[in-house]
């Protein structure tokens, strides 16, 4: 294992507040290397914000200021509420530095000298109102790959496909909503990512490098070859611009990556140290935290960079799940975001959201739903009632009673639990770490309330002070455990106890002064959580409400539905489903496409062979298992003798012909 790392989270976007989401990853990561550090290990910690893009230039634009401007304030904030939520960087820097330009030139030239660039001409979408090319983001409509309508120009949040923006349908303007766009073609610079593509299997494949479920998902983009990727941008944009060019910039996904490296540079020139050290050195591990949404970037692209330009490739890309709050997707459009600032500005103490995320994150990249009952639930209960009370109720009693800690053997196993938890701690299984700890704690105050020392204060003075001291110490054990993730508690254990406590000290703190105990967290009540959940329900509202009745659409989302004629060419049951049927159908498309229907029990196969049937074109493929995948739906009518009737339409309607 190496001695040392640097470790990072993804660099915030510098286009908004910085909401709960972030902080989960912000707290995963701060977590992860506090306990690195605990654990003897030189932990680099650092992070940025990444200032590139249209999006910053659009806003920047919409607010009056220069985008220099605007990302130096996002900045300041962005600071400030990290720092507020004890996230501690040795940098939280910026990818808009002289570093950052000069490595991405470098990382640039030297794909170029590997042979990986291509430059082409490429027909882009062109918004004449707007006097600009529409990229990635600023363009939206249907997916060409599964037909989800309403998506980005660069990628589909239902399946997951990168794509060009050309390639999407029925396009829009996302800046004026012009659907009058014309075509242009601007010269662009490629990453040919296949050239990586054996690399990146070894890479991806390697154990540890990435959780398994990360690694499946993977699995499908490493089966095909590699799409080029698209690299550069045309003005207005604010980012680097490309060597040799006038009008051109390296995309914002370019240079943030290599934010993580020219951070770590910018802190070595200010520390006296070698970037090399860190990203060129046998002895140092990269260690990424990132969501789920952003594994391609992390996982292929970046690689390929630092593999291409000779830096040391990423060690290890620890993928968390998203956050969703009280059951709803974090949406700043739906009001159902919650910023960082409005927990804090609510009174609420940060060391409860970081106890609560650390209780509910594992290893995996699973979800985290955030739950304003059960954060007061688990702060009050388990870290103020078990924990918390263990200390409290040893350290008041000794400080009534001298003020001294007498002499007391340490737990047996708190060797054995503290080699369980630093393994588990390098996992990220931070629910595991909690858990044991809590164990750990209940069963010393089973003891404690089994001797009731309280009672022997005046009768066996040494014992009862002893068996407080054995209390005492085992509340600092447990502190320093949770100490990662709960550091103003641990703080406060280990001063009022007297003395810090390190991992890897199993002698036992005897024989000397406490300090007055005084509570160590506050308490959660209903009055804050009502506060928090205050802004955000008062969001919620604004939501339009769940109707009884089916909602009122638009004349546009009824024209987001892709009706299309299809003709049944064959149809057969599935083997052990009852319900199902396979449908062979011709939409005019050339190939005919398999849709699956639930309707066995009112038709048998045959009965549905020649009919003319409305189809539902654009709905995502859906996966029944055992390779049976269905790619859009039938219409059929309710109410009739059957219970379901296919809803047909005339024989000369043409396979592929429109139903409107
Ligand atoms: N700027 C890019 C990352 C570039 S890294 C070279 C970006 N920024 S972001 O601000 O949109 O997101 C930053 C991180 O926050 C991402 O890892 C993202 O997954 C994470 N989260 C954003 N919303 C989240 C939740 N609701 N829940 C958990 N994490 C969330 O992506
Ligand atoms: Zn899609």
């Amino acid at each position: 294992m190496a001695s040392r790392m640097v470790v990072t989270h993804a660099l915030t976007y510098a286009n908004g507040r910085i909401h709960l989401g972030h902080l989960v990853e912000a707290v995963q990561t701060d977590i992860f290397v506090r306990a690195m550090n605990a654990l003897g290990r030189e932990a680099l910690f650092i992070s940025a914000d990444d200032t590139h893009g249209t999006p910053i230039e659009i806003s920047a634009a919409k607010a009056g200021v220069r985008p220099e401007e605007w990302i130096e304030a996002i900045h300041r904030e962005h600071v400030e509420d990290y720092k507020a939520f004890e996230i501690e960087y040795d940098l939280y820097y910026t990818t808009h530095s002289a570093e950052n330009e000069r490595h991405s030139v470098r990382i640039f030239e030297a794909l170029q000298a590997d042979g990986a660039i291509e430059k082409r001409g490429v027909e882009q979408m062109y918004c004449p109102t707007d006097k600009r090319f529409l990229p990635d983001r600023f363009i939206r409509g249907t997916c060409p790959v599964c037909g989800t309508a309403d998506q980005y120009g660069d990628s589909c949040e239902n399946c997951g496909s990168t794509y060009q923006p050309t390639e999407l349908k029925n396009p829009r303007c996302a800046i004026d909503g012009n659907t009058a766009l014309e075509r242009r073609v601007s010269m662009h610079y490629f990453v040919r990512l296949s050239k990586y593509q054996d690399f990146l299997r070894q890479w991806t494949a390697t154990p540890g490098r990435l959780q398994p479920e990360i690694l499946k998902s993977l699995e499908k983009w490493l089966a095909e070859p590699l799409r080029d990727w698209d690299i550069s941008r045309d003005a207005p944009y604010f980012g680097f611009r490309i060597p040799g060019e006038k009008d051109k910039y390296f995309y914002v996904w370019l240079d943030a990556p290599i934010g993580y490296l020219s951070s770590t540079d910018h802190w070595c020139q200010e520390h006296g140290r070698r970037v090399e050290d860190f990203w060129k050195s046998a002895d140092c591990d990269v260690i990424h935290f990132i969501g789920k949404d952003i594994v391609y970037f992390h996982a292929l692209f970046w690689p390929a960079m630092l593999k291409a330009s000779g830096w040391s490739v990423p060690a290890r890309v620890h993928v968390h799940g998203m956050l969703t709050v009280e059951g709803a997707k974090m949406s700043k459009s739906r009001g159902t975001s919650l910023d960082a600032r409005e927990y804090l500005e609510a009174g609420l103490d940060p060391e409860w959201l970081r106890y609560f995320y650390a209780a509910n994150l594992g290893s995996g990249a699973t979800d985290i739903d955030l739950s304003l009952q059960e954060l007061k639930n688990r702060v009050n209960g388990e870290l103020l009632a078990n924990v918390g009370n263990l200390a409290n109720r040893a350290l008041s009693l000794i400080w009534k009673n001298g003020g001294r800690l007498t002499r007391a053997a340490m737990p047996e196993r708190a060797q054995e639990i503290e080699r369980e938890l630093a393994e588990l701690y390098t996992r990220c299984d931070t629910r595991a770490v909690v858990q044991k700890v809590l164990d750990f704690s209940s069963l010393a105050n089973q003891r404690l309330q089994a001797a009731k020392p309280w009672e022997k204060l005046k009768s066996e003075r040494e014992a009862a002070l002893s068996e407080l001291t054995y209390a005492v110490n085992v509340a600092r054990l447990c502190a320093r455990w949770l100490g990662p993730i709960a550091p103003k508690f641990a703080r406060g254990v280990e001063e009022q106890s007297g003395a810090a406590s390190s991992w890897g000290d199993f002698k036992p703190l005897e024989d000397a002064p406490i300090r007055e105990p005084r509570p160590l967290v506050r308490k959660v009540e209903d009055a804050d959580i009502e506060k928090l959940a205050s802004k955000f329900v008062a969001d919620k509202e604004k939501e339009p409400p769940a109707a009884a009745q089916p909602a009122a659409i638009t004349i546009d989302e009824f024209g987001k539905l892709d009706l299309r004629a299809g003709k049944v060419l064959a149809a057969e049951r599935v083997p052990k489903k009852d319900k199902l049927l396979k449908l062979s159908i011709d939409l005019g498309e050339g190939a005919p496409r398999t849709i699956v229907s639930g309707v066995a029990k009112s038709y048998a196969p045959e009965e549905l062979v020649g009919k003319n049937v409305a189809v539902v074109a654009n709905l995502p493929p859906r996966d029944f298992g055992k390779g049976l995948v269905s790619h859009g739906m039938i219409l059929f009518a309710g109410g009739g003798a059957r219970e379901h009737t296919a809803v047909e339409l005339p024989a000369e309607v043409a396979p592929g012909s429109k139903v409107k």
